[in-house]
């Protein structure tokens, strides 16, 4: 998508998106978020939305957040102020394919339902791997297309809507596993319906 188009769209999901689409992903947050706890440390969280994520952090992480849509940051924003969420350091307005930190920062990164959101996710895949640390972790959930079957064949008819939906369905998971120095450690499938996927990618060692 076109970073119009994401900040059109998003405009346009910030005041339904917990009940709507955050619902149906909950469970892959939940996944992600308590994986994120396991490991402890400092933590990215590229595309963090309305903050849906945010308050199932626990102290063991201190959680920066970025996302560009303002309106959808405001709601993350609201919910960090109105929680008082100590796990939660910042929360920045910021392009994802040019993260303002410096190389080697984060211990974690979190991208959850956003890679086939971005413009240029191979951009953002290479942000991502900069500001990691050596032996950091990528925990990505997302939608990735099928190669058969009937999902494969909705994701095909509704690719042209994705301004309008605001996401690809029919993104290609070999577009984020391009960076050499990142390398595939977990995948599954999970609900709904298997629809989602969650995977962690590790960063070379120094
Ligand atoms: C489907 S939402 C996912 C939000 C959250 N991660 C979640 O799981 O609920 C995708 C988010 O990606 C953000 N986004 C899209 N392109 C971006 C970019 N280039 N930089 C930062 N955020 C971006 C959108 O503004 C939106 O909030």
């Amino acid at each position: 998508m076109e970073l119009s188009a994401v900040s059109s769209s998003y405009a346009r999901w910030a005041p339904i998106y917990d009940k709507t689409f955050g619902v149906l992903t909950s469970q892959g947050r939940r996944r992600a978020v308590d994986y994120i706890n396991g490991r402890g440390g400092k933590v990215l969280e590229v595309g963090v939305g309305t903050g849906l994520s945010l308050p199932s952090y626990m102290d063991t992480v201190e959680v920066t957040g970025i996302d560009y849509s303002p309106e959808m940051l405001e709601k993350a924003v609201k919910k960090h102020q109105g929680k008082n969420l100590s796990p939660v350091k910042e929360l920045l307005q910021m392009d994802a394919r040019e993260l303002a930190f410096p190389d080697n920062t984060f211990d974690t990164v979190a991208a959850m339902h956003i890679l086939s959101v971005v413009p240029e996710p191979e951009k953002v895949m290479a942000e991502i791997a900069r500001v990691l640390k050596p032996g950091g972790e990528v925990i990505i959930t997302n939608h990735f297309a099928r190669d058969k079957g009937f999902l494969a064949f909705i994701e095909k008819i509704t690719a042209p809507l994705d301004n309008l939906l605001g996401w690809h369905s029919d993104f290609e998971k070999q577009r984020i596993l391009r960076q050499d120095v990142l390398k595939l450690k977990v995948e599954k499938q999970i609900p709904p319906l298997g629809m989602m996927t969650f995977m962690v990618l590790r960063k070379r060692d120094a």
